[in-house]
């Protein structure tokens, strides 16, 4: 079969996704797939890149070559080119049900949810209703929505985060992934400045309770029941994890399994098996949770279309659970297909 893997796209992790392309491309099981890279540049336009291009250090790079070394695929005749998609793309147009629309109106099958769950997973705001509806505890969440938010209104909106939320306080949009625009606020004097940078990246932005506890994330193979791997424990090296943290390699530090007693750990697994059945999530996926030393789990947010980098913590997990990097994405493939 003749996978078609997407990669790079139009979102502010485009470089993380290129590394998960590159890194997919080299994992898959070259026994029975025929992996054929395929970069989405920043014009949503597909193109079918030769291995020269694939090894290109940044987006940027690949981009400046396209039109000398790269065959342009229009949408259109994507299923001459392919028998299935695994879909390396994350944030924006990638993850968010975009792109998963477009393959369901060329009838390709794709790695990953559906359109729906998709979009859900990309929306902090949205997910989170859905998970409480379902008994699965989130972080407390006041959403700001900029079209609304009117500078008269300022300090009667200030003072329901102090009530509802407190301090410290974590401000991010609500449909980015990476932790882009992410900030930690310690009092009501940062509020403005901290919506403004989540603004920036989204019209929705939330601001949460602040959890002080262990971030950790687990993920998640789809199946009849779906399996949760080992959990692992996401270590920052500053405030709000960042995107050096979560993939790239001796950046951050993540370990599996998480240093929890084994019935906590269960507990998490539990949690992310529910938050991944309550959105309807197919193939695979990685939910970011806390557990504070009270026992309590939260879910932070699902990630679709996780990192798929070579440091990154879903191959952990795999392998404390038994799985090689290969096995992992051949899983993946494999659920696309039934
Ligand atoms: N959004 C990134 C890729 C992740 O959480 O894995
Ligand atoms: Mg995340």
């Amino acid at each position: 079969l003749r996978v078609g893997i997407i990669m790079a796209g139009l979102s502010s992790e485009k470089e993380v996704s290129l590394e998960s392309g590159r890194n997919i491309f080299s994992k898959i099981d070259r026994r029975k797939y025929s992996p054929i890279p395929i970069f989405m540049d920043s014009d949503a336009a597909l193109w079918e890149i030769p291995l020269k291009l694939l090894m290109r250090n940044c987006t940027r790079d690949v981009e400046e070559d396209l039109a000398e070394e790269a065959v342009r695929v229009p949408y259109e005749e994507l299923k001459t080119r392919v028998d299935l998609v695994f879909l390396a793309l994350h944030g924006k147009y990638g993850e968010d049900g975009c792109m998963q629309g477009l393959l369901e109106l060329l009838k390709i099958p794709y790695t990953g949810s559906g359109v729906l769950a998709s979009a859900l997973g990309m929306d902090k705001l949205a997910s989170r209703r859905v998970l409480e509806i379902n008994g699965i505890d989130v972080p407390r969440t006041v959403p700001v929505f900029r079209g609304a938010w009117k500078p008269e209104e300022e300090n009667a909106l200030f003072e329901r985060i102090e009530q509802e939320i407190g301090f410290p306080c974590v401000v991010k949009p609500s449909r980015e992934g990476c932790s882009t625009g992410v900030k930690k606020v310690m009092s009501r004097a940062g509020l403005s400045d901290a919506l403004n940078g989540a603004f920036l990246w989204d019209c929705t932005a939330l601001v949460e309770e602040f959890i002080d506890g262990m971030e950790v994330t687990c993920g998640i193979l789809g199946g009849n029941p779906p399996t949760a791997l080992t959990p692992s424990e996401t270590i920052a090296t500053s405030d709000v994890l960042s995107l050096e943290d979560k993939f790239l390699y001796g950046q951050g530090e993540n370990k599996t399994p998480a240093r929890l007693p084994g019935e906590t750990l269960m507990k998490i697994q539990e949690v992310a098996v529910k938050a991944f059945e309550a959105l309807d999530l197919k193939g695979y996926a990685r939910i970011d949770m806390f557990v504070t030393s009270a026992g309590r789990v939260l879910v932070l947010e699902p990630n679709t279309q996780p990192g798929m980098t070579p440091s990154t913590v879903l191959f952990h997990q795999a392998a404390a659970s038994g799985i090689t990097q290969t096995g992992l994405v051949d899983r993946i493939l494999e659920a696309a297909l039934s």
